[in-house]
């Protein structure tokens, strides 16, 4: 038997097929673009999303028998605003998650109605990727779209729809839109009151391992796919990650190092970080979790490659930080290259170098943004050790985790051991777990995890690097208050 795992990622969506051993057999990833029509907005086409699963799917089956396939599950980039008219055709562009045009909104629901209250329906606060501001967003400044609007979704759900034609969403995505009550799984009216939207509007809640339905047969003839296919409901990219890395029930943690930078805390109870500074989200294996979301991580590095220096070759350019320079570099980077959600919550925050002198070469500023994406961790990695969490070692995953380099600086930056699975594939593989329960293959997702996930290497942090690299992320610490203020005046 086989079983279809999506990763609806922000660059591209990649396909994973894997066999009931959890053998991954087949990967297709299908490319798409990602549009910053003003400076801070990020959307996106959900027509992209669809044709990348319509074309790939036939190429990731080329060579198998399609009539093995049992079930389908996504993992997608969590809090994008998908808005379909009465007649389920996409109104505007989607708004993902680190689209920063929501200031104003978010102020007015963190300030005017207030953290208390919001912390209170949600167990969380606004920020600006949360689809909930940007619901006050387009209410706002395009009211007849707003007025247009039949069904909101996130973007897999999007997926799942095409796929089954039902309008469906689950606990773990749903919690980033600030409409979920994530203490007790169900919608909040009063979140719902405060962006005038009802609850018939929005998708019906689902576990993400549970069936939501099987394919539509046209689609099914389409994608070369029997219409017995069950659908799961998926889950966000995160905790679709922490589940093919094993991160589920309680204590463990997984550090994601992908297009964004995600610290995730698994826990069976619910819990709320008092100050919000993490997130208070449902996970995918029934479960809760707390998480802190950098807006910037493995990004941070592609713009300093690609943009900057202008290289591809990654490697290469690693291989000239060598190992005595770990702990002792002068130049530090800011990696608010998007602004900042965790755990400053700064739209306005923005990339910086600091320390720079006539010395400084090109691979000490590298080594700088990888440090400073380790640093940033290390923030939501403090606020979550400040809640008596003990987090004693941790999964990384996500195309950062690849850098052995980058893996030895993060590992040393929180001194604490960084374990990688060994079918290391993201939120698809999660996708694809996910469908294997659905299917009936294994009975919960924490069962599917004992049987198919297991650790293939381990970096282990060095005690006398530890204790540099806590002195380099007091300085760190420093940099951000000291600019905080200017970031608003230099837009
Ligand atoms: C999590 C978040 C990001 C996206 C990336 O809160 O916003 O990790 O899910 O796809």
């Amino acid at each position: 038997m086989l079983y279809i795992g999506i990763d609806l990622g922000t660059s591209a969506c990649k396909l994973l097929l894997v066999d009931e051993e959890g053998q991954v057999r087949n990967t297709v990833t299908k490319e798409y673009p990602l549009s910053f029509p003003r400076p801070g907005w990020s959307e996106q086409d959900p027509a992209h999303w669809w044709a990348a699963v319509q074309s790939g799917v036939p190429e990731l089956l080329t060579g198998f028998d399609a009539s093995e396939v049992k079930g389908i599950g996504a993992g997608g980039q969590m809090h994008g605003l998908v808005a379909l008219d009465g007649t389920d055709h996409v109104l505007r562009p989607a708004i993902l998650w680190n689209d920063g045009r929501t200031a104003k909104e978010v102020d007015y629901l963190n300030e005017t109605v207030g953290r208390e209250k919001l912390s209170g329906y949600t167990a969380n606060i606004a920020f600006a990727g949360f689809t909930a501001p940007k619901l006050l967003w387009m209410r706002e400044n395009e009211p007849d779209l707003f007025a247009k609007i039949e069904k909101i979704m996130l973007p897999k759900d999007y997926l799942v729809y095409r796929l089954t034609g039902v309008h469906a969403t689950d606990y773990s995505d749903a919690s980033g839109m600030l409409l979920l009550d994530v203490e007790h799984r169900r919608w909040s009216k009063e979140m719902c009151g405060i962006c005038g939207v009802t609850e018939k509007q929005l998708p019906k809640l689902f576990e993400s391992w549970e069936p939501v339905g099987t394919l539509r047969s046209d689609v099914a003839k389409t994608i070369g796919l029997p219409e017995s296919v069950v659908v799961c409901a998926g889950a966000g990219d995160n905790a679709a990650a922490a589940v093919g890395t094993g991160t589920v029930g309680a204590g463990g943690c997984n550090i994601s190092l992908g297009t964004s930078g995600t610290i995730f805390i698994s826990s069976e109870k619910f819990g709320v970080d008092p100050n919000n500074a993490l997130h208070s989200f449902a996970h995918a294996d029934g479960g809760y979790h707390l998480m802190g979301c950098m807006l910037s991580a493995a990004s941070c590095n592609k713009w300093w490659q690609d943009e900057i220096i202008g290289t591809t070759d990654y490697k290469g350019e690693e291989a000239k930080i060598t190992p005595c320079k770990l702990g002792r570099n002068h130049v530090y980077f800011l990696p608010y290259l998007m602004g900042e959600r965790s755990p400053i919550n700064d739209t306005n925050a923005r990339g910086c170098f600091i320390g720079m002198t006539m010395d400084t070469t090109r691979a000490d500023m590298l080594q700088a943004v990888l440090e400073g994406v380790a640093f940033a961790i290390r923030d939501s990695f403090e606020v979550a050790k400040s809640l008596g969490v003990s987090i004693p070692r941790s999964n990384i995953c996500g195309g950062g985790s690849r850098s052995p380099l980058w893996k030895t600086i993060m590992s040393n930056v929180l001194g604490i051991p960084l374990d990688t699975v060994a079918t290391e594939q993201g939120p698809g593989y999660g996708g694809a777990i996910l469908a294997m329960v659905a299917a009936g293959r294994f009975p919960s997702v924490q069962a599917a995890c004992r049987e198919l996930v297991s650790v293939a290497d381990t970096v282990e942090p060095d005690l006398a690097l530890t204790a540099l690299y806590e002195v380099c992320y007091r300085q760190f610490q420093r940099i951000y208050p000291a600019c905080k203020a200017l970031f608003p005046q230099i837009q």
